[in-house]
């Protein structure tokens, strides 16, 4: 079957260096609002998207992330821009609707011409003193857990060819 957006779909690719421009507001803000209609359970729309973009919260996020790597060097890979994907733990659903926001994020900053990688280690980042007093800034309760983080700039390097999908990937009944 030729169809532009399942194509679309399977040609995003994780971005791994990015260029140091930031990106417009306006551009963000488009990716943005795409990641909020992601499902959710129940349509609850649990999960916040906090979008980084001032230098000392971005270098914060390095550093906290890199620490729990156990890395001097930079997880979100250079991009300019961070978006932190939380979610309450009091809801049901909180992983799975926060996994479905990165996705949207994702494949919308593909749509908008960005590069993006999901990026881990929210969860640990979150629970330590320096992610509790963020949280606290950012008027979050401390019942959100970082699902995870999408690393969104200017690629500055071409996509990868994907990997072959395992053979065990489908089974139809
Ligand atoms: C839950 C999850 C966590 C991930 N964490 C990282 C990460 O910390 N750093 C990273 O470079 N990529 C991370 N990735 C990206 C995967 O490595 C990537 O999606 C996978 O290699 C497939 O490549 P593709 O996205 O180009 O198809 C993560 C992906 C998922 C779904």
């Amino acid at each position: 079957m030729d169809n532009a957006i399942l194509d679309f779909l399977k040609s995003r690719r994780s971005t791994r260096k990015f260029k140091s421009e930031q990106i417009s507001d306006e551009i963000l803000e488009a990716v943005l609002e795409a990641g909020t209609y992601a499902p959710t359970g129940k349509g609850a729309q649990c999960p916040v998207i906090v979008a980084v973009q001032d230098p000392e919260t971005h270098g914060q996020l390095i550093r906290m992330n890199a620490r729990i790597l156990g890395s001097n060097g930079d997880p979100y890979y250079g991009a300019p821009t961070i978006l932190v994907i939380l979610a309450p733990k009091t809801s049901h659903t909180y992983i799975e609707d926060a996994s479905c926001v990165n996705t949207y994020l994702q494949l919308a900053a593909h749509a908008a011409g960005l590069g993006s990688v999901w990026v881990h280690r929210e969860k640990e980042m979150f629970e330590t003193e320096g992610g509790k007093a963020l949280l606290k800034k950012w008027g979050l309760s401390e019942d959100m857990v970082g699902i995870g983080a999408v690393a969104l700039g200017y690629a500055d390097c071409d996509p990868p060819a994907p990997a072959v999908r395992k053979k065990d990937y489908v089974i139809r009944i």
